[in-house]
């Protein structure tokens, strides 16, 4: 019997670039710490890998080191923050071509040992509707897109979510709409992306909450700290700690797809 619990996989995407998935990675991983979950925060954005820059973080060993074998998976783990465990992004990344079997497993496996030692697994992703973000999101239990008021990231969320749907049957979805200015805000754009799918009884879009614009945030941004660090008492830190305390409540979806070894999988096909 399998006493480890497995972690729960939250992949965090966008249809549209800028929404704020990087601000919302980072500072939720930092609220789900302060509710006593190990995370680990992997930046999947290949394209443009962002969290170390945000956090003024230089790793010294990237994902791309443990796929082309030469390091571990612990040795391009880094503990950051709040005890946060980081897996970062390397911005030199070329495509790999020829991984060996036994080394494929090698990477899947080592994913494996950790799973024991990891509560939460958040994964930024590259914004937009392609192939290597969708494997990253078909691998994860939770689909958290995050979205702002404007017309067009509400066009490109619905274009994503219908994206998904038709290539890999998905249906659970959880909208979180970034920088309002008041909760109202947020109730009222997510009744709108509702409306988009109002005939659509094969999708499921939960509404995740919603997070303050903060004036303060390229402040943060130039210091290199999380907003969250900076201003644990703002407005923007009860939006991202009620968010933390909503995940305690999403059911663990126990799909044959949303291990942490299926993710390790999918990473690698699409580096
Ligand atoms: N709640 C917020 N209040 C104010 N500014 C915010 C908020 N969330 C994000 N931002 C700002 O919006 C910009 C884009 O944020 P971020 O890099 O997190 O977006 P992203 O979706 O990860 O972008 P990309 O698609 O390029 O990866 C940044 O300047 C960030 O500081
Ligand atoms: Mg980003």
């Amino acid at each position: 019997m399998n006493l480890i619990k497995t972690p729960q996989v939250i992949v965090i995407a966008s249809g549209k670039g800028g929404t704020g998935k990087s601000t919302v990675a980072i500072n939720l991983s930092m609220a789900l710490t302060e509710r006593g979950k190990r995370v680990t925060l992997l930046d999947a954005n290949l394209e443009l890998p962002s969290i170390a820059t945000l956090l003024n973080m230089s790793p010294a060993y990237t994902l791309t080191d443990l796929i082309e074998g030469r390091r571990s998976l612990h040795e391009i783990t880094f503990s950051g923050p709040r005890g946060i465990n980081f897996i970062l992004g390397s911005t030199v990344t070329k495509p790999i071509t020829n991984l060996s079997p036994a080394h494929h497993f090698g990477i899947v496996n080592a994913f494996n040992t950790i799973a024991g030692e990891v509560d939460i697994l958040i994964v930024d992703t590259a914004p937009g509707i392609n192939k290597s973000v969708f494997n990253f999101i078909r691998a994860s239990q939770d689909i958290l897109l995050v979205t702002n008021s404007e017309p067009t990231a509400l066009a490109s969320t619905n274009a994503l979510i219908n994206a998904l749907h038709l290539d890999y049957n998905l249906q659970n979805f959880r909208i979180l709409i970034n920088t309002v200015s008041n909760r109202y805000e947020g109730r009222a754009v997510f009744e709108k992306l509702l409306k988009m799918n109002v005939h659509r009884t094969d999708l499921l879009l939960s509404y995740a909450g919603h997070v303050l614009d903060i004036k303060s945030a390229r402040r943060a941004a130039i210091k290199g700290q999380a907003l969250f660090d900076l201003y644990p008492k703002s407005e923007f830190a009860q939006d991202i700690r009620r968010l933390a305390r909503a995940i305690d409540r999403w059911p663990v979806r126990d799909t044959p797809t949303g291990n942490i070894e299926f993710f390790m999988e999918s990473l690698i096909k699409n580096t």
